[in-house]
């Protein structure tokens, strides 16, 4: 049974701040520089959420993508978009948000949500040109 990937592409914006409040102002300036700005500043977030399995014979789906959608509506996307990850999202509280560490709290809710699916691939986009991807390991 051939194994194939299917990616739902999902949309959010939020607000943070990048900085480490063990750091002194001139450390984390240095280390964060204008994401480190003190009154926030917000992205326009691309998330892409991979499953991988094997394809449903009945359907000819791996999964069904609208339901995907409306588990990662309801497990992520609607509990950070217009928010603050600094201040708003009790998931990543003393977290650094940067994308890196959203990504792999996003995994921790994600890969559970989609069971008996298999996460086997997230992707954030935080601006056109930087992204991270994670994979779990
Ligand atoms: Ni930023």
């Amino acid at each position: 049974m051939p194994s194939v990937t299917v990616t739902r592409r999902m949309r959010f914006n939020a607000a943070h701040r990048v900085f480490n409040p063990a750091f002194s102002d001139a450390e984390n300036d240095a280390t964060f520089g204008k994401c480190n700005n003190p009154n926030w500043h917000g992205h326009n977030y691309t998330l892409d959420v991979s499953v991988e399995g094997p394809i449903d014979k009945r359907t000819g789906y791996v999964l069904d993508l609208a339901k995907l959608r409306d588990t990662v509506e309801r497990e992520v996307v609607g509990v950070v978009d217009h928010r603050n990850f600094n201040l708003d999202v009790a998931f990543m509280k003393g977290v650094i948000p940067t994308s890196e560490n959203i990504i792999v709290a996003f995994w921790k809710i994600l890969q559970p949500a989609v069971s008996p699916g298999r996460l086997s691939k997230l992707v954030l986009w935080e601006t056109e040109n930087n992204y991270v991807e994670y994979s779990g390991h």
